[in-house]
């Protein structure tokens, strides 16, 4: 598998964002993790970060043709507002699965409702950094296509 972490804006400051709604966790650090649970089963994974909006939509683009098997994204505040971070994902046809590392359904209503949810494999909210692992370590089981 060849799998592309997509990082939406605002997740450049976790550790010291809100620590008691995302953790205490930088974004390197969870990075990281990733890239070496991904390396124990030969996998490769890249991690991607943006404050824009036009870069994820460029970057998800990218995901078409660059060997990328599968994506893993959180796309932040986005993921309540764009349409163009949907479209970007259904256009380039690989299957991702949605990660938010708190439980968007225990806060604001403004959060309760996905541009991608209905377009993923699968969601995970509420656990966390683990949430990332869980993702990945699913997506590690399933044959590449
Ligand atoms: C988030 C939840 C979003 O509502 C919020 O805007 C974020 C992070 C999460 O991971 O919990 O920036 O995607």
């Amino acid at each position: 598998h060849q799998i592309l972490v997509i990082h939406g804006p605002n997740l450049n400051m976790l550790g010291t964002r809100e620590p008691e709604i995302y953790g205490s966790l930088t974004l390197d650090q969870i990075n990281q993790s990733l890239v070496d649970c991904a390396r124990q089963e030969q996998a490769i994974l890249s991690t991607f970060q943006s404050n824009s909006e036009g870069e994820l939509v460029t970057r998800i683009q990218q995901a078409r043709t660059d060997g990328t098997t599968w994506l893993i994204v959180n796309a932040a505040a986005y993921t309540h507002t764009s349409v163009a971070i949907r479209d970007a994902l259904a256009a380039v046809a690989k299957p991702f699965v949605e990660v938010h590392l708190s439980n968007v359904h225990q806060r604001e209503d403004f959060r309760h409702h996905s541009y991608l949810s209905d377009v993923a494999k699968g969601v995970i909210v509420g656990l966390g950094a683990w949430g990332y692992e869980a993702a990945l370590r699913y997506i590690l089981q399933q044959p590449v296509s």
